[in-house]
C-alpha cells in the first residue's frame, strides 16, 4: 500500500516516523510544503488551496491513502479534501480525549497553531470531551519557525516557552497536549518546563493506529524497536519512502542529511 503523508513542513515527519515503527512494511510518499510553511498563521482559503494542491500531487505520485499530518490543515481543509478526492483521507486533531481519559483532577494544556486554536473543529472537540472544563489553550506559532530552523534546545526556545506561560503555573497541569506535529521536536524543553509529572500527549500513535484500522493493516505492537538512520541511502532503501519538499523530489545530500538528523531526533524524543 502506498501511503501519502503531507504537512506544511517537517512536523509531519513525526507521523511518518511512528509509521516506520508500527507499519514498516508499507510504502510512503512524504510531502513537506516547505515553500508555504507555516500554515498556522495563514487564511482558511490559502490553507485549503495548499492542501488541495498537495493532495493532487500525492495522488499523481500514486498515493492510495492520505494522512494529513497537520492539525492546522485538518482543522480547515479536511472536509474539502474528502469532498474532492476519493481515497481514504485521515486527519489529525489535538489528542485531548486521551489526555482527559488518562489524567484526573489537574488541568490540561493544549498547545497548537493560532489557526487550530481558533477554528470550530477544536471547539467542537472540547465540547464533546472536556465535560469538566479542564482544558486551557495556547497558540505557539514560533515553535514551528524554530523547528524549521532546526532549533530545538536553545536558550531562545526555552525563553519563548517561559514567556508564553508567564501567567500560568506549570505545576497545575497533569497533561500537555501537543496539538501541532512540529511540537514533537520540543518534548525535552517542554517536559523540563512543565516538570516530570506532566504527561506529554501527542497524536502520532493514535493516527497510525487509526490508519492501520482504516486500511486493515497489521500493526507492529512491539515497544522495543528503534528506528535510527545511520546512512540515508539505507534510510531510503529500507523503508521505501519518497520525500518531496514542495513538489521537488529530495535527492541531494544536504537535504537527506537534514532528514536523517530529524528522524534521529524524533527517535530520541519518541518515548518522552
Ligand atoms: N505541523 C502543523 C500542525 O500540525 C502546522 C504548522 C504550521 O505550518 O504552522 O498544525
Amino acid at each position: 500500500m502506498k501511503i501519502g503523508i503531507f504537512d506544511s513542513g517537517i512536523g509531519g515527519l513525526s507521523v511518518l516516523h511512528e509509521a516506520y515503527h508500527r507499519l514498516p512494511g508499507q510504502e510512503y510518499i512524504f510531502y513537506a510544503d516547505t515553500e508555504h510553511v507555516p500554515y498556522g498563521t495563514k487564511t482558511q482559503e490559502e490553507i485549503i488551496g495548499f492542501a488541495v494542491d498537495n493532495t493532487k500531487f500525492l495522488l499523481e505520485k500514486g498515493a492510495e491513502a492520505l494522512v494529513v499530518a497537520c492539525n492546522t490543515a485538518t482543522s480547515v481543509a479536511i472536509k474539502e479534501l474528502r469532498r474532492r478526492f476519493d481515497i481514504p483521507i485521515l486527519g489529525m486533531e489535538p489528542a485531548v480525549k486521551p489526555a482527559v481519559e488518562e489524567t484526573e483532577d489537574k488541568r490540561i494544556m493544549v498547545i497548537a497553531t493560532p489557526v487550530t486554536i481558533r477554528e470550530d473543529k477544536l471547539k467542537d472537540l472540547l465540547h464533546r470531551v472536556d465535560e469538566e472544563h479542564r482544558v486551557d489553550l495556547m497558540a505557539m506559532p514560533r515553535l514551528v519557525e524554530f523547528a524549521e530552523n532546526e532549533q530545538f534546545d536553545t536558550e531562545e526556545v526555552r525563553g519563548y516557552i517561559r514567556g508564553q506561560f508567564a501567567n500560568f503555573d506549570p505545576a497545575n497541569y497533569s497533561a500537555l497536549v501537543l496539538g501541532c506535529t512540529h511540537f514533537n521536536y520540543f518534548k525535552p524543553a517542554l517536559q523540563e518546563f512543565f516538570g516530570k509529572d506532566t504527561l506529554l500527549v501527542d497524536g502520532n500513535f493514535g493516527t497510525v493506529h487509526h490508519l492501520a484500522d482504516v486500511l486493515n493493516l497489521n500493526m507492529n505492537d512491539s515497544q522495543d524497536t528503534e528506528v535510527y538512520f545511520d546512512d540515508y541511502h539505507k534510510m531510503l532503501g529500507s523503508v521505501k519512502t519518497e520525500y518531496y519538499f514542495s513538489k521537488k523530489f529530495v535527492s541531494d545530500e544536504k537535504t537527506l542529511e537534514h532528514l536523517k538528523r530529524l528522524h534521529n531526533r524524533l527517535e530520541e524524543v519518541r518515548k518522552i
